[in-house]
């Protein structure tokens, strides 16, 4: 017999504690420790089926686990992996070229960002006539099906045959899941759908994890691909998606301000691809629409002067993002602070990267910022993780700091070092066309990697130190 015993669960970091305590012992948070009750170990009671162990079912059925032995990697068979394209460019471009069968997939992103909106209209271009009329299934766990077909015909999808099912019932939706074998099933959202044998109230983390290893061992052992919306709270915290992100293969965070147009389907895992890629869309009055020259969607010159000078305090760079090069604006602005209280605000970088270009401005520079509040922003939610982007927040901040600007329409590149040198970047070339193309007219680089000098019809100041660079501030 197994005797059930009671323990609480933090819904935001999953660390148990044995009793009930207002705020998390781990990670801090209040009022998010649930109780759950679990049966201790019983050596009779058969396992259930992990997803490891639905992952080898599948795989098996192709044939690579299949007698398995030690073999050659050379001579290991390869794996097809067939993909089923979305319509969707840039929704295929972040999944690494379409949605490969029988994988499980999570959607997160805050709501109102519009998940429900880019998952419709995917599904509605598949189940269209001229895709092949892809059977798929939009299970909508929070909205009607009334509501869904009022969205769908917002969308201009009134007529679409997409099938819509309205039920939060897991093993309800399991079973049209079995009946209809569609090629893809969306689920809207996981939070909402709930095992029945499960005690839980739906969106708990036991209900979570029951309903997304269920799913996702449906999706492997029928080929179906699945994908799971996962709401995060307005506060950034990935309450539920976060729990069932190592049991999907592929997680994709939407993200986005909903007081702008544009929206960023960013990749943070994928068994079947890499997480370089972004994929870029604008929300409009007809849905979401794919942007593809992204780099001007990013870049608003609209603050520019007559000439088309920046302002003090504004320079753009070239980030790389995947394979694709975006045209970014970094600005900055600095002001005094109250003695001995600088503050250091920081969107779309790494904080502790500002406080070290910060630290080589006054040093290797000459810059006092010591007394100064620094506030760094990337324009447009792109986050800079590249160092390429050091010159361009360091000369953002000098530039602000001496409220002088760059010359018109130059692009800065370099990652910068302790002793204030700046050093090459990847794919200088690449970066250096996109703003060609786009018009700008200098650049300031570093020294090639390669000691070849990069071609470029624009005009290429060349710095080896930050003070050179700062120099050229007008
Ligand atoms: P939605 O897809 O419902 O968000 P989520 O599923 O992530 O919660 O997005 C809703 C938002 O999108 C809402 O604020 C209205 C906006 N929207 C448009 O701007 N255009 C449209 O065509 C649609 C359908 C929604
Ligand atoms: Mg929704």
């Amino acid at each position: 017999m197994s005797k059930l015993k009671t323990y609480f669960l933090c819904r935001n970091c999953g660390a148990m504690a044995p009793k009930w305590m207002g705020k998390c012992p781990e990670c801090g948070a209040w009022d998010a420790l649930d109780e759950m009750t679990k049966a201790t170990e019983d050596p009779h009671r058969p396992k259930s089926l992990t997803v490891a162990a639905a992952h080898e079912a599948v795989v098996g059925v192709q044939g690579t686990y299949a007698d398995s032995m030690p073999i050659a990697i050379s001579e290991v068979p390869p794996l097809e992996v067939p993909r089923l394209p979305t319509r969707f460019a840039e929704f295929d471009r972040v999944l690494g070229g379409g949605i490969v069968p029988g994988s499980a997939i999570l959607l997160g992103g805050e709501p109102g960002i519009g998940k429900s909106t880019l998952l419709l209209q995917a599904l509605a271009q598949l189940a269209s006539p001229s895709a092949g009329s892809v059977p798929v299934l939009y299970v909508t766990s929070e909205e009607s099906a009334q509501q869904t077909q009022l969205r769908a015909r917002r969308l201009g999808y009134g007529s679409s045959t997409l099938k819509v099912y309205a039920e939060t019932n897991l093993e309800k939706i399991a079973a049209q899941i079995g009946r209809l074998r569609p090629a893809l099933v969306v689920v809207d959202s996981v939070q909402m759908i709930y095992k029945p044998d499960n005690p839980s109230a739906p969106g708990s983390v036991s209900q979570l994890r029951d309903c997304c290893t269920e799913l996702v061992y449906l999706a492997k052992a029928s080929g179906t691909a699945i994908i799971l919306v996962g709401h995060v709270t307005k506060e950034g915290i990935l309450a539920g998606p976060k729990l069932i992100e190592h049991i999907v293969d592929t997680v994709l965070y939407f993200e986005g301000d909903s007081h702008h147009d544009h929206r960023i389907v960013r990749c943070a895992k994928n068994r079947f691809g890499n997480t370089l890629e972004i994929g870029l869309f604008r929300m409009t009055e007809a849905g979401l629409e794919g942007v593809e020259d992204a780099s001007t969607l990013l870049l608003d010159r609209t603050h520019l002067g007559k000439d088309g000078q920046s302002p003090a305090g504004a320079v753009i760079t070239a980030a790389l993002q995947g394979s694709r090069v975006l045209l970014v604006e970094v600005q900055a602005l600095t002001t005094d602070a109250m003695l001995g209280t600088a503050k250091r605000k920081v969107t779309g970088c790494d904080a502790s990267r500002v406080a070290m270009i910060i630290a080589v401005l006054e040093k290797r520079a000459g810059l006092r910022l010591v007394d100064k509040d620094v506030f760094v922003n990337v324009v447009g939610g792109i986050k800079l993780n590249d160092p390429s982007a050091d010159a361009a927040i360091a000369l953002a901040i000098a530039s602000a700091h001496i409220n002088r600007s760059l010359a018109p329409s130059t692009l800065v590149l370099g990652e910068l070092g302790l002793l204030g040198e700046f050093r090459p970047v990847a794919q200088a070339q690449q970066r250096l066309g996109e703003a060609e193309r786009l018009g700008f007219a200098a650049a300031i680089v570093p020294v090639s990697k390669t000691k070849v000098p990069v071609k470029s019809k624009l005009t290429l100041h060349v710095c080896r130190r930050l003070d050179q660079a700062v120099a050229l501030l007008e």
